[in-house]
């Protein structure tokens, strides 16, 4: 899960990283109140888990409350890449004099920490990546080690930077802490920023925490934004599904990770030859497909107004193909006409003649029976190309 920048900026704060004074808003009412208790020149900045913020018009610097109050109400509402911006946050204006980069990530490939900074932060980190690969410091970060002090100094001077060496050497550490105590995939601080005074303060801040870690990390449920969260995906969580939207327009439902993984593949496959439909999410409905599971899992889909046609790729194991049969069925009379688009299911595995039998039997209009994955990929892309 991404977290605001309000929200990272409160979390730096609770490990002790340096931050700005900041208040989040809802109203311009709450900015110009919030613009008062923190004083002075102020910034108003759009809430939106999206990069460029700046670029895009969403930080303006306000002299004034009145004039927190006036951006407030230009920037509410505004559409930055595709996000609406439904809160504001008012933070303490920086007196820079220099902006950093700096960030630790989980590092799949190399199966690491990997740790990246610059002297050159503020500006898109990708485009220095591409342009000036030299200008970022990459240093691979140890997970039982960590960035303790030793570390730090290593990225810190890999990176070029000569002075200020002890404050950043502290800052780097404390991110780590943030970074391993929230279980974060994700540590990002851009710009990190020198101030007029010589403090390294950390202005603009994205974490990413593990979701998978949720169940030692009870403070993490308040940090979900029902707002702007995916009310299918919302549902699919309240119901226990392991569910992704996609943008496609045939649904899928399979069981275990790695063959509805490999369902995508083949209906993206199998859609290019029906005007390139695509797979419209991701369910794995797990080991028990049972007719409550099933109905929730296709609820879910059927309620996402993209998805033109089903495709059912199930595999009996541990529970065999009669029972998932018995679920589909028991699913489609629990759904009634909310079960409207065509269902192409696809069973194989434990027991898959008498699976195959029970959905023959009860002879629902809207489902079609595959053999195979292929044909069934190829028959769901078919009629979602209708
Ligand atoms: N509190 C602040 N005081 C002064 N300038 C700021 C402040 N916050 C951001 N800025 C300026 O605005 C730029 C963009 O802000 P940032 O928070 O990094 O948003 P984004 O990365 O989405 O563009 C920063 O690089 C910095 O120059
Ligand atoms: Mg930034």
């Amino acid at each position: 899960m991404d977290l605001y920048e309000y929200q990272a900026r409160d979390l730096f704060e609770a490990h002790g990283v340096p931050v700005l004074a900041g208040i989040v808003a809802q109203t311009p009412e709450e900015a110009k109140a919030a613009a008062e208790k923190i004083g002075g020149t102020v910034v108003v900045k759009a809430q939106v888990k999206v990069g460029g913020r700046g670029k895009a018009g969403g930080v303006k610097l306000a002299k004034s409350a009145d004039e927190a109050y006036e951006h407030a109400q230009a920037i509410l509402g505004m559409d930055i890449k595709g996000h609406t911006v439904h809160r504001v946050m008012i933070a303490q204006g920086a007196d820079i004099a220099e902006e950093y980069y700096f960030s630790i990530l989980l590092d799949r490939a190399q199966r690491n920490y990997l740790a990246m900074c610059s002297k050159e932060g503020g500006v898109e980190i990708e485009q220095l990546a591409e342009e000036r690969p030299e200008a970022l410091a990459r240093v691979a970060v140890d997970p039982n080690t960590g960035v303790d002090a030793e570390k730090a100094r290593e990225i810190a001077e890999k990176a070029g930077f000569t002075e200020d060496l002890d404050q950043l050497v502290e800052v780097f550490q404390t991110l780590w802490t943030v970074f391993q105590k929230e279980d974060a995939t994700l540590v990002e601080v851009n710009p990190l920023v020198k101030t007029g005074e010589g403090k390294i303060i950390a202005l603009d801040g994205k974490v990413t925490v593990d979701e998978n870690a949720a169940y030692r990390q009870p403070g993490h449920a308040d940090l979900v934004d029902e707002q702007t969260e995916d009310p299918l995906e919302a549902k699919a969580k309240e119901n226990d599904l392991n569910y992704v939207k996609l943008d496609g327009q045939v649904g899928v439902i399979g069981n275990g990770a790695g063959l509805v993984m490999s369902t995508l593949d083949v209906v993206a496959y199998a859609g290019e030859a029906h005007n390139g439909v695509k797979p419209a999410n991701f369910l794995d409905i797990g080991g028990g497909a049972s007719a409550e599971v099933m109905a929730n899992g296709l609820d879910v889909i059927l309620g996402d107004d993209q998805v033109k046609s089903v495709f059912v790729n199930v595999f009996g194991g541990i529970t065999s193909c009669d029972a998932v049969a018995n679920g589909i069925v028991k699913a489609l009379e629990i759904l009634g006409d909310t079960a409207s688009k065509p269902l192409v299911v696809r069973l194989d595995g434990n027991n898959v003649e008498e699976g195959r039998r029970i959905l023959d039997e009860a002879n629902h209009p809207l489902v079609t029976i595959a053999d195979t994955m292929d044909e069934g990929a190829d028959k769901a892309a078919e009629l979602a190309n209708k």
